[in-house]
């Protein structure tokens, strides 16, 4: 392998140290990276040594399997520059590039199109013979349609579609890629994978953490932009999209961008009938007290920002003709609960009171606490009566002794081999935007529903599901529990 080059651009910033440093520092653990240089790039005037000590003590505190010789050793061969985001200001390092290299903007948002700028007129953007330029841009990609547009135009002044990877870290998720492989490894699933046999799919995202130390960006952000638009979607897309011809990352991206183009666009007038919007108040887990959205650190006292999002979509197709997907997620919530859940309609013919109405077959892809498939189906309780109960066939993704890797392991890999699958192109981003613009919009008025911290979320999420449907219980981590919360 040639040399490459990576140049992190916000190298002194919290991405960089929480989550691309302990990534890079893994992938060379494990001989994958052993050519690839890496420059460090920030405004602050720092030497070469106060960086690699920087970056020292950030493996300490976040690198998994850290070890003191290792982690010297990789630390050892960071490089640093220090400099504007100006044309002037980069070209400076034009000596320290390879003939491969990535840039990868670890900057806050309303820096990447100043970045791509910058890099592009310092000649950046133009791979030199045999070598190539790539352009990583963290999220959020806009923070609506018409932001996100604008940002393409001012990174498209220099660089093609081809050049940017557009980085959602659920993409790198294996419980993510495993949802492809799961659909369609299977023959057991396709031929029951659509309107006839599902009744609702039901996509959660529940964290019990709350705004922690990042209400600057939260609390203009809100959930909807937060982990719906990018993330959620993603997961919605992947489950609901066409089988794939062939597994080129064109294609993928293709039948997931269709997918969203299908979407029944929302109609503000009804907007009760598919969003709904919640913020914690004040609230226990367990014995401990937890404080209100309002009064965390860095939080507008009387902000209106959502801390829980819910949508109802409608995929306007022959596939999915009447099949509600709901999407949801939110902070302080009773559990780490995350999992793409598939409900099967009821079993036809007569049934004597096997089925409790409601109980029918799940398939459930869990993704957190732990990785996970269930299979939940009805079986007789042993006994002399023809009784049934639900039992879970369960089963972890993971063997001991698989190599797991994070997602920014996966995606570091991915950018530094130019392969494009796990990444969002243009218009996944815009379609997705399209969705939640008219959502956002209506947003901006009124208020969200409040919900005690360490509970299910608001109780207003019960009037998005269909007649005869129930939400999945966040506290609980198997089965469902009856009624809505
Ligand atoms: C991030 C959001 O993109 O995803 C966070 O900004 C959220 O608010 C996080 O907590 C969830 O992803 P993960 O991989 O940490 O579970």
């Amino acid at each position: 392998m040639t040399a490459q080059t990576l140049v992190i651009l916000g190298a002194t910033g919290d991405l960089t140290q929480r989550l691309l440093m302990p990534a890079l520092y893994r992938l060379r653990r494990e001989g994958l990276t052993q050519d690839l240089r890496i420059l460090g790039y920030a405004m602050e005037p720092w030497t070469r040594a106060r960086f690699q000590s920087h970056i020292g003590k950030a493996l300490r505190a976040f690198a998994e399997d850290y070890d003191a010789r290792s982690a010297a050793a990789f630390v050892k061969q960071l490089d640093y520059a220090s400099g504007q985001l100006t044309a002037q200001d980069v070209a400076a390092i034009s000596g320290r590039l390879s003939p491969g290299t990535l840039f990868y903007l670890a900057l806050p948002p309303p820096l990447f199109g100043t970045a791509a700028q910058a890099l592009g007129a310092a000649g950046f953007a133009q791979a030199p013979r045999n070598g190539w330029r790539r352009l990583v841009v963290e999220k959020p990609f806009g923070t609506d349609l018409a932001s996100a547009e604008k940002l393409r135009r001012q990174m498209h002044v220099h660089w093609d579609e081809a050049q940017v990877l557009r980085i959602d870290h659920f993409l790198g998720k294996e419980a993510t890629q495993n949802l492809m492989v799961m659909r369609f490894a299977n023959r057991m699933l396709e031929p029951v994978w659509n309107a006839q046999h599902i009744a609702q799919v039901q996509i959660t995202y529940a964290e019990t953490l709350g705004v922690e130390h990042r209400a600057a960006y939260y609390d203009k952000a809100g959930a909807l932009r937060d982990m719906l638009q990018n993330h959620l979607m993603q997961l919605f897309s992947l489950a609901a999209m066409e089988p794939l011809s062939s597994w080129d990352g064109e294609v993928l991206r293709d039948h997931k961008v269709e997918v969203l183009r299908a979407v029944k666009p929302i109609d503000a007038r009804h907007l009760a009938a598919h969003a709904v919007r919640g913020q914690y108040r004040a609230g226990r887990s367990g014995r401990s007290r937890l404080a209100g959205y309002r009064s965390e650190p860095g939080v507008a006292r009387g902000s209106t920002t959502e801390t829980f999002a819910a949508l109802r979509l409608q995929i306007d197709n022959w596939r999915w003709q009447g099949v509600p997907f709901y999407l949801r997620s939110g902070k302080r919530l009773a559990g780490e609960t995350s999992e793409i859940a598939v409900q099967f309609r009821p079993a036809a013919g007569p049934l004597p009171g096997l089925v409790q109405a409601g109980d029918s077959n799940w398939l459930v892809l869990r993704i957190k606490p732990e990785q996970r498939m269930d299979v939940e189906l009805t079986a007789k309780r042993p006994g002399l009566k023809l009784e049934g109960r639900s039992v879970t066939l369960s089963a972890p993704y993971a063997d001991a002794g698989d190599a797991g890797f994070s997602a920014y392991e996966q995606l570091l890999i991915d950018a530094l081999a130019g392969e494009r699958a796990h990444f969002l192109r243009f218009d996944e981003v815009e379609w997705a935007w399209r969705i939640v613009d008219p959502v956002l919009r209506a947003w901006q008025h009124g208020s969200p529903d409040f919900y005690a911290a360490g509970g299910e979320g608001p109780a207003t999420q019960a009037r998005l599901l269909d007649a005869g449907l129930r939400w999945r219980s966040i506290a609980a981590t198997t089965a469902d529990v009856a009624g809505t919360p």
